[in-house]
């Protein structure tokens, strides 16, 4: 399975920060806003991203993360002209996808849980059609909005109802079969002129083949698309990061962990960061023998 991120838009919720500076560049507490959909996408197990931003702001994405084979992974990138919408990265990458099944992701969306990697990883092994998340959130109006059936199947889907059906928002990740390629370019501009996830969406429904995952109370999701909800995931970052003594969306860790890269290469990367708690929890996390819980992680008790 590959993988998208989109990055453009014009973030004008975030105005005078983004009047010259991507949103996606943004920091949430210590990384740069992008890490965290990128993490996402390799614990999915996804190696081949595509990057997808503004003409202005694209040469930044590349000169952030170059070609991806410091961390075992191939990115390219791509220009989207104008934000026409989210359905607009499948016809941009229509060549990169090629024959593959896609994860599309939102570059201000952030997933964290403790089972979300296993989760994730089931996603990405998809064979046929489609696989969404639903999260409960106490007012869904600003986002997808999915109902579904006592067997967890979507029975309606909405983009920003005034009266949603549900209170099951939408996140910025979806999981599709090759079909979303042509899917998408059928799709017509909405009301707001945009080509709206949630129409492939009710494409994928309608054939009777989306999937929800509702993610329940163990799994915080946040979109960074205001000041207050960018401060909340920036707060939550923090306050795991400094209890914990973990990182979240630490490219290297997960890249090393997926034995993508090596201890050498991750010893590396750690001198670059020396100055930083980062680069002393790369460290940390080479010295470590992480097979030992892989092994337990992995056994019968956590399946
Ligand atoms: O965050 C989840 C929500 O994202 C979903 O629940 C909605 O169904 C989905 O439509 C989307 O809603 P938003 O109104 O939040 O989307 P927004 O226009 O803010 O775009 C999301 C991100 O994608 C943002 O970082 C900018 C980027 N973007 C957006 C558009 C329309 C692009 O890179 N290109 C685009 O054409």
């Amino acid at each position: 399975m590959k993988g998208i991120i989109l990055a453009g838009g014009s973030a004008t919720r975030l105005y005078p920060v983004t009047l010259a500076v991507s949103k996606q560049m943004l920091p949430v507490y210590d990384k740069p806003m992008i890490y965290y959909p990128l993490s996402t996408l390799m614990m999915a197990g996804i190696k081949e991203v595509l990057i997808i931003s503004t003409p202005v702001h694209i040469g930044a994405f590349e000169a952030l993360l170059g070609d991806g084979s410091k961390l075992g992974m191939k990115f390219e990138y791509k220009i989207q002209e104008k934000p026409v919408g989210l359905a607009d990265a499948f016809i941009l990458g229509a060549d990169f996808i090629g024959n593959d099944n896609v994860a599309l992701i939102l570059g201000d969306n952030m997933i964290y849980g403790s089972r979300i990697e296993r989760v994730l990883k089931a996603a990405s092994k998809l064979k046929e059609g489609g696989i969404i998340f639903g999260y409960q959130v106490a007012d869904p109006t600003s986002y997808g909005v999915v109902e579904i059936d006592k067997k967890g199947k979507a029975i309606s889907i909405e983009e920003k109802p005034a009266e949603p059906k549900s209170h099951l928002a939408v996140p910025g990740i979806y999981f599709y079969d090759n079909d979303v390629v042509k899917i998408a370019k059928t799709i017509k501009p909405s009301e707001r002129g945009e080509l709206e996830i949630t129409d492939v969406n009710k494409a994928y429904m309608k054939k009777g083949k989306l999937q929800v995952i509702p993610l329940g109370s163990g799994y915080a999701w946040f979109d960074t698309g205001t000041p207050d909800r960018l401060g909340d995931a920036s707060d939550f970052v923090k306050a795991i990061q400094l209890r914990q003594g973990v990182q979240i969306g630490c490219l290297e860790e997960i890249a090393y962990r997926n034995e993508w890269i090596s201890k050498d290469a991750l010893l590396e990367e750690a001198k670059k960061y020396k100055k930083t708690e980062y680069g002393k929890y790369l460290k940390k996390v080479a010295d470590q023998d992480f097979k030992q819980y892989k092994e337990v992680f992995e056994s019968e008790l956590f399946n």
